[in-house]
């Protein structure tokens, strides 16, 4: 049964983007309480205004509400006392000093895990396509192909001789392509040498070094292309990346819903949130307008209300889905007014509703600019 030590654990993942901490490290939480599945969580923040307010409520619901056992959770918002408030200052930079980063994800990146119990129901097509589609909304976008044998995602993007390099601190370097930051196993293998050095390695391993050794710089969203299956790099995210939530994609058959609900059970046990249900392959329409249900219908709705989460976007069977993935030439850029594109474009909007990314201009900053503003007047 879940303990409030157990909610104290899952706000650990709650990161205040402002001041770079977690909430609880931050002394942000001043009560827990559990009773007959409702959990109330009391969170002072540092300025009752605070636009990062819906962002850490949404937060703190979900990784709570992640938990086994949890029906309800109830946030409570209040307001720190200027001497709370210094204290959180004084915390967060010394921990800003402390903190030798163990990854190189900047906490504040909001990291999205793309998972499916099942193989080929579409994880890497619905990682470019949503990784492009937040960018072309204007975001530094990192896609991280953990499928760390079974990578596709050069192919996707049109990759060819391009490897991954080093810089001068010997830290990787991220490969551009097409507007998004890429790191994968397939930008490394070219030669026997370091194929057999990565065989070597953990999966798991593999997944940290690409946390750790790689120079991702400053990104909003980091779309992580999982492997088939539920397992190791699932829980080597969620412990290297406690921000890590989790995208699942279904097809519509009653089957795959299953093997997603597995998944998605596996998220919950690994503190991962499940944001919300991607369905793909839904259906096909003709040029004459004939529609056919190819794997089905409903499955991702009833997957989503099974789990209390939102349905992000339904995508539809697209052949430029395909040639766009063989091509190197992704549907949401090669054919913008097809119709899987619109859906991946519709999608990634409502995910940028769910997982607002961390703003630029923060609480203690605004005021900061305001009090100057208000010296250089007098
Ligand atoms: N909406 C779609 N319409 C048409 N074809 C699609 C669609 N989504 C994916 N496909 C095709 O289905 C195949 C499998 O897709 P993809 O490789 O993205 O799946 P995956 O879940 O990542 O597979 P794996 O488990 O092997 O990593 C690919 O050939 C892809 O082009
Ligand atoms: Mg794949």
């Amino acid at each position: 049964m879940t303990s409030t030590h157990d909610i104290e654990q899952a706000l650990r993942g709650v990161v205040d983007p402002e001041l770079g901490g977690d909430v609880v490290e931050l002394g942000m939480i001043k009560d827990i309480d559990l009773s007959n599945g409702t959990a109330t969580i009391n969170v002072a923040l540092t300025i009752a205004g605070c636009p990062m307010r819906a962002q850490i409520d949404g937060d703190v619901k979900r990784k709570v509400g992640a938990l086994p056992g949890i029906d309800a959770v109830v946030v409570e918002m209040g307001e720190m006392t200027q001497e709370q408030r210094s204290e959180v200052m004084s915390k967060a930079r010394f921990k800003a000093r402390q903190d030798a980063a163990p990854t190189m994800v900047d906490p504040v990146t909001r990291v999205i895990a793309v998972s499916s119990g099942k193989g080929g129901v579409g994880k890497s097509s619905v990682s470019v396509n949503l990784a492009l589609s937040l960018a072309e909304q204007g975001f530094a976008v990192g896609l991280l192909d953990a499928d760390i044998w079974g990578f596709s995602i050069p192919r996707m993007l049109g990759v060819g001789a391009e490897r991954l390099e080093a810089d001068d601190d010997g830290k990787i370097v991220p490969l551009l392509a097409q507007g998004l930051k890429l790191v994968s196993t397939g930008l490394l293998v070219d030669d026997e040498d370091k194929a057999l050095m990565w065989r070597g390695l953990m999966l798991s391993k593999a997944l940290e070094q690409f946390l750790t050794d790689v120079a991702w710089g400053h990104v909003d969203y980091l779309v992580v292309d999982m492997p088939p299956g539920t397992g190791d790099i699932q829980m080597a995210l969620s412990r290297l990346l406690p921000q890590a939530e989790m995208v699942v994609v279904t097809t519509p058959q009653r089957t795959a819903q299953k093997v997603a609900a597995r998944v998605a059970d596996m998220a919950r046990r690994s503190f991962m949130p499940v944001i919300g249900v991607i369905e793909n392959m839904a259906g096909f329409t003709t040029p004459s307008g004939e529609h056919f249900k190819l794997f089905g219908e409903g499955g991702g709705r009833e997957l989503a209300d099974e789990l209390g989460i939102p349905l992000i976007g339904s995508i539809p069977l697209d052949p430029f889905v395909v040639a766009g993935g063989d091509g190197g030439d992704p549907v949401v850029g090669a054919h913008p007014d097809s119709p899987a594109a619109v859906a991946f474009t519709e999608g990634a909007k409502r995910l940028l509703e769910l997982v607002p990314p961390a703003e630029d201009e923060t609480c203690t900053a605004r005021i900061d600019k305001l009090i100057e503003g208000l010296k250089a007047r007098t």
